[in-house]
C-alpha cells in the first residue's frame, strides 16, 4: 500500500489518505521542521550525534532529584501535583531571583520574574506579545534557529546583523538601524552563542547598550549558556547593564535538565506583564512539580555544586573536539574556538554544500546541523554546527574523523 493510503476497513482495500493541508493557516507554512529533526536524534544510539544542543546525561543529578522528589511529595504533594499560577510558583520565582542575584549581581523582586516552560516558550511569549506581521526583528547572523522560527512564526521580517570573534558587530548594527523602519527588537545571545560558541566582548556590551538606548531599541538577551563558561566569570549581562531596556530570557535546560522544561523572563515590568498575559493563551502555567524541584535544587546549593563538574566535563569535550578537528580536518576548513557552552561552528570551502552532505554523513554514522537554518537569508550553505556536549571523547574523535573524510572527499 502506498505510504499516503490507509486501509480503513482492514480489508486490504486502500483508500487514498485525505489531504487536509488546504485548511492550514498561512503561518503553518512558516514552521520549519529543523528542530523536530534534531530532537528525533535524541534517543538514537547508533549514530554519533553532534546535532542537538543536548546536555550530557552525566550532568543530570539523578540521586538528588530522587531524594528531593520523595521529600516534596511527602511534604507538599497538593501543590506539586496541582495547576500553578501563570507567572510561576512563589518558591520558583524566588529561586530564580536568588540565582540572578548570585550570578549577575542584580536584585530583582521575585514578583517581577516570569517562570516559563523552557527558553523557547519565553521566546514564543515575547514574539506573541511584540510582533505584528511584517515587523522588523534583528538577530545575530548566525543565531539560534529556534529564535528565528519563533519570530518568523509570528510573521516578523527577521534580519541578521553580522558577528565576528567579539560577537555582534555594533557598527554594523548602527548601519542597519540607519536604514528602513525601526525594528521592534534585537535578539542576542551574548555568552557562548548558539551556534558559533562565540561571546560578546565587554566593550561591545557597553557599546551595544548605548546604541540601543539612543535608538530606543528593546534588547532581548538569551543567557542559555551563560553559566557554562570554562574560564571563570563572564562579562556583565546586558540586563545587569540596562534592566530598563533588556528582556532577559533564561533556561534551566542546560544547567539543570530539559526534562522539566523550565525557563524564565525578567525585564521591563510592562513587557513581562504582557508576556504573562500571553502565557494564559499558551500553556497557562508551567508544571508545578518541576518548579518545586528546581526551587529546592537551587536553594539547597545543588546547582552551584553540579555546575562545577558540568563545566569541567564540557571543557574536556570542547578540548577533545578542537584536538580532533586539528588532527583530522582537511586544508581549507576552519572553525571557532569556544570558551564555554556546547558548540563549535565550522566553515568549509565555499563550494561545499553542508545540507546535501548531511544525509551522507548520517549514513556514515555522524550527525550535525547544516548552517543555513541559522541564518535568515541564503547564507551558511558551506557552514555547519557541531555540538560536543553529549558525545564522549572517543566518539568525538571518531565522529570528527568521519566528517573530515566526508569533507575531504567533497573538497
Ligand atoms: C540559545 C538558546 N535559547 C533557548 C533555547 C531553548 O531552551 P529550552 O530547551 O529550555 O526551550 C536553546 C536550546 O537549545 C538555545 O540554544
Amino acid at each position: 500500500m502506498p505510504a499516503d493510503a490507509v486501509d480503513l476497513l482492514g480489508e486490504g482495500a486502500p483508500v487514498p489518505a485525505l489531504d487536509w493541508s488546504a485548511l492550514f493557516a498561512r503561518r503553518t507554512a512558516l514552521a520549519g521542521n529543523e528542530l523536530t529533526a534534531i530532537l528525533s536524534l535524541a534517543a538514537s544510539r547508533d549514530i554519533i550525534t553532534f546535532a542537538g544542543g543536548f546536555p550530557a546525561p552525566e550532568t543530570f543529578p539523578v540521586d538528588v532529584i530522587r531524594e528531593l522528589t520523595s521529600n516534596l511529595l511527602d511534604a507538599d504533594a497538593g501543590v506539586a501535583l496541582q495547576y500553578s499560577p501563570t507567572e510561576g510558583l512563589p518558591a520558583a520565582r524566588e529561586a530564580v531571583a536568588g540565582l540572578l542575584q548570585d550570578t549577575q549581581g542584580v536584585r530583582v523582586d521575585p514578583g517581577d520574574v516570569l517562570v516559563t516552560s523552557g527558553g523557547i516558550e519565553a521566546l514564543q511569549l515575547l514574539a506573541r506579545t511584540l510582533v505584528d506581521p511584517g515587523d522588523r526583528v534583528l538577530v545575530e547572523a548566525p543565531t539560534y534557529l529556534g529564535a528565528i522560527m519563533a519570530f518568523a512564526g509570528f510573521e516578523a521580517d527577521v534580519e541578521g546583523v553580522p558577528i565576528d570573534e567579539d560577537g555582534l558587530c555594533v557598527d554594523e548594527l548602527e548601519a542597519t538601524l540607519a536604514q528602513g523602519r525601526p525594528p521592534k527588537l534585537l535578539y542576542i545571545i551574548p555568552d557562548h552563542q548558539n551556534p558559533t560558541g562565540l561571546s560578546l566582548s565587554e566593550e561591545r556590551r557597553r557599546a551595544l547598550v548605548e546604541v540601543c538606548r539612543r535608538h530606543h531599541l528593546l534588547l532581548v538577551e538569551d543567557v542559555a549558556y551563560r553559566e557554562l563558561g570554562f574560564n571563570g566569570s563572564a562579562p556583565p549581562s546586558l540586563w545587569s547593564l540596562a534592566p530598563d531596556m533588556v528582556v532577559q530570557i533564561g533556561t534551566f535546560s542546560k544547567i539543570f535538565m530539559p526534562g522539566v522544561r523550565l525557563g524564565w523572563a525578567v525585564g521591563p515590568a510592562a513587557v513581562v506583564k504582557a508576556m504573562t498575559a500571553a502565557k494564559q493563551n499558551s500553556d497557562q502555567c508551567s508544571g508545578a512539580l518541576g518548579q518545586m524541584l528546581m526551587a529546592r535544587y537551587l536553594t539547597g546549593g545543588h546547582m552551584a555544586r553540579t555546575l562545577i563538574t558540568a563545566r569541567a566535563l564540557y571543557q574536556r569535550r570542547a578540548g577533545a573536539m578542537l584536538d580532533a578537528l586539528t588532527a583530522h580536518m582537511p586544508e581549507g576548513v576552519t572553525w571557532t574556538r569556544p570558551d564555554g557552552g556546547f558548540f563549535v561552528w565550522l566553515t568549509a570551502p565555499e563550494h561545499v554544500d553542508t545540507r546535501a552532505l548531511a544525509s551522507r554523513a548520517a549514513r556514515m554514522g555522524v550527525a550535525y546541523v547544516p548552517g543555513t537554518p541559522f541564518y535568515t537569508d541564503a547564507r551558511g550553505s558551506n557552514e555547519l554546527r557541531l555540538s560536543y556536549s553529549r558525545a564522549d571523547e572517543t566518539d568525538i574523535d571518531e565522529g570528527v574523523k568521519r566528517l573530515a573524510t566526508l569533507l575531504g572527499e567533497a573538497g
